[in-house]
């Protein structure tokens, strides 16, 4: 079964926008209403309501009012700053001096079938070379009022893994990098010295690393069923409490239908969605 008509998005959207949180409703995403301004499959991200949202997520280079309002009055709410600890991309690097150290370039491919641009760390930079520029990104982000930094891209890909022997074996056994786990550990502990919080980003495999899995004060998916299908998985099975647990949806992508987006979120007892729209990111709920 594959999403074939307008109609059925359009369905799915209305629902969407009907729905209401009854029942069930974990705690952690009725706590902390998050709205996405920083990225989506649709580019449409700056149209999402942000009504109601604990905490605006934002990419520091992309200006948004709502964002600047909320850092001049720097009273309620949380601002998130998307950060890339993992990559740099030549054209929206936040510090030149990443750029010296591009290594290779993530062969993951956008919507359009296209490179996203980025490119990779060398695993032996991460603690020595690339920690003390982000320190200092971190550091800037917190003088602009941003309270949180998100860690896109924080694991090795395949495109680490397969010009790495380490970064393989341990991806070989569903581990983490110890390189990477440090390098996350030292990120957390930096942005926890200037009072800020650390979302990781597609948290599964860092389960397995119990150094580090807990000291992340929040979590963010990036789809149930495409690139990270397994990130859900780990939902539960962690001691989270009620640390925010964000998820972001997007629909019709790899044939995803609106029965099969319900069925997955029934089945794991998952409440909401954040979905992808032409109007932004819209709470979907599925019960
Ligand atoms: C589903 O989640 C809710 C909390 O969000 C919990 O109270 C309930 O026990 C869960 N049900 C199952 C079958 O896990
Ligand atoms: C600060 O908040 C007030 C009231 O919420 C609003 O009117 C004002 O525009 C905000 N400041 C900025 C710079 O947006
Ligand atoms: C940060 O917030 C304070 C108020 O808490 C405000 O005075 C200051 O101008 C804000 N800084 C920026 C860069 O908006």
């Amino acid at each position: 079964m594959t999403l074939t008509t307008n109609i059925a998005l359009t369905a799915l959207i209305a629902s969407a926008a009907l729905a209401s949180p009854v029942g069930n409703v974990r705690r952690d995403s009725a706590a902390a209403p998050i709205c996405n301004l920083a990225w989506s499959n649709s580019g449409m991200q700056a149209k999402t309501d942000c009504t109601g949202a604990v905490v605006l997520f934002s990419d520091p280079l992309i200006p948004d009012p709502r964002v600047d309002g909320q850092r001049a009055n720097g009273t309620t709410g949380e601002i998130m700053a998307y950060l890339s600890v993992g990559t740099v991309n030549p054209l929206y690097a936040p510090d030149p001096r990443l750029l010296d150290y591009q290594w290779q370039q993530n062969l993951d491919k956008n919507s359009e079938g296209e490179l996203w641009g980025d490119f990779w760390f060398n695993p032996d930079d991460l603690n020595d070379h690339i920690l003390p520029i982000m320190k200092d990104i971190i550091s800037s982000y917190r003088a602009l009022n941003y309270t949180a930094i998100s860690t896109d891209n924080a694991k090795p890909s395949t495109a680490v893994t397969e010009n790495d022997a380490q970064a393989k074996a341990y991806a070989d056994t569903e581990r983490i990098d110890p390189r990477y786990v440090e390098y996350l550990k030292n990120i957390i502990d930096f942005a926890h010295s200037l009072d800020m919080e650390v979302a990781l980003k597609n948290p599964s495999y860092y389960v397995n690393e119990p150094t580090v899995i807990d000291e992340f004060d929040a979590y963010l998916v990036e789809s149930l069923f495409n690139w990270y299908p397994w990130d859900i998985d780990v939902y539960g099975s962690l001691p989270y409490g009620p640390k925010p647990f964000w998820i972001f949806q997007y629909p019709g992508v790899n044939g995803l239908t609106n029965q099969e987006l319900h069925d997955r979120m029934v089945e794991r007892n998952l409440s909401k969605v954040y979905l992808d729209s032409e109007d932004g990111y819209v709470s979907y709920y599925a019960f």
